[in-house]
């Protein structure tokens, strides 16, 4: 076979394909199945052994011209199709393309995750418990019985089944420590001290206003830890405690140093009970309208776990003793973020969320 003769041939054939179309066909009866390019490649297999090195060799050059022929020309025509595409539309392919609208991270979000990755590295756990909870968890079990008024102030949406939603996140510290003590029992050690965080959606029959929503998220915290004997007597979890954890925890998320008071408070599941107060941010404490002209910021209700919550789980308070508290994150938001009215939170309005960091992709 002449196959020079034959390059020449396929050379011609492609620079004379008149489209796209017709140079795919090309393609096709020479590359094709049984096509011709790759059966002169093959037939050196029908020549005697000595000439089959010099063949094969200027077989496969012939090979490559055509196809590099062949590639030319289809780009040829690719570039001729795509700039009739664009001269039949007004499409500007160099017009920077439009950004997808991106989600950004809830403030409640934002503050949330940063509250557990600090109490995380404090050693905290995190516990989940239901919305949708029993009265005895709710209420009973945390020392509240059906009379007492403290019910009062916990606004309540019963449900038909005798189950609420939950007023605080609260339940769930009875909840952990009954399941460990239960665990105990069934031989699963159980080591303290416990360390746990709550965060979660808790929900009032509140009337809405700026400072009031009916669903809300609250942080809850629990330690309980083995009275211990030391060099002074027993020792056991201590307000000293609560004050620094709830000191380092406002210090992060406000980011700045805070002054911290405490005033009693009641919670009928702690005693003693306090509400902390922190220093005003946004006025240093000097009076203004965020703090009512007071210097200082209600913004954790806390105390020493008491001991009728540990008898209703099964521990010893003689044992055992723990601090809790519950904070309220929307509250926390704002003041981080200086935002003046609750409603913002769940109101959905973009212009809001927007202004907050995007959630990284
Ligand atoms: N659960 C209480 C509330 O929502 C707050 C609280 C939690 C108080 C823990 C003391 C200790 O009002």
């Amino acid at each position: 076979m002449d196959i020079t003769a034959k390059q020449e041939e396929w050379l011609q054939a492609i620079a004379a394909a008149s489209d796209g179309v017709a140079l795919a066909e090309l393609d096709k009866r020479l590359f094709g199945q049984g096509g011709e390019v790759l059966g002169m490649v093959r037939s050196v297999t029908s020549l005697p052994k000595e000439e089959r090195p010099t063949f094969g060799k200027a077989a496969n050059a012939v090979k490559q011209a055509v196809e590099a022929a062949l590639k030319e020309r289809r780009e040829g025509f690719e570039q001729v199709e795509l700039e009739k595409d664009l001269s039949a539309t007004d499409f500007d392919p160099t017009e920077p393309g439009s950004k997808p609208r991106q989600g950004a991270m809830h403030p409640i979000t934002i503050v949330q995750n940063e509250l557990v990755d600090l109490f995380t590295s404090m050693g905290f756990q995190w516990e989940d418990g239901p919305e949708v909870e029993s009265e005895y968890y709710n209420f009973d079990a945390l020392n509240i019985p059906g009379d007492h008024p403290a019910r009062e102030s916990q606004d309540t949406f019963w449900l038909t089944d005798g189950n609420l939603l939950r007023t605080h996140t609260s339940p769930v510290q009875v909840r952990t420590l009954q399941r460990l003590v239960k665990e105990a029992k069934d031989g699963k050690a159980w080591e303290p001290p416990l360390k746990v965080i709550v965060p979660g959606r808790c929900f009032r029959s509140e009337t809405v206003d700026k400072t009031h929503e009916h669903s809300f998220y609250q942080m809850e915290g629990l330690v309980v830890d083995r009275v211990q004997e030391g060099p002074d007597g027993k020792r056991g979890v201590s307000t000293a405690n609560l004050i620094h954890t709830m000191k380092t925890c406002l210090r992060v998320i406000l980011e700045r140093d805070v002054e911290v008071r405490l005033r009693p408070g009641f919670f009928p599941f702690v005693e003693p009970g306090f509400e902390l107060d922190v220093n005003c941010p946004f006025c240093s404490g000097k009076g203004c309208s965020v703090c009512k002209q007071s210097g200082w910021i209600e913004i954790l209700p806390c105390g020493m776990v008491h001991p009728n919550v540990l008898k209703e789980c099964g521990l010893d308070p003689e044992e055992y003793t723990g601090f809790a508290f519950g904070m309220g994150l929307q509250r926390v938001v704002m003041l981080r973020y200086g935002i003046d009215d609750i409603r913002h939170f769940m109101g959905g309005n973009l212009r809001f969320l927007s202004q907050f960091p995007e959630v990284p992709r």
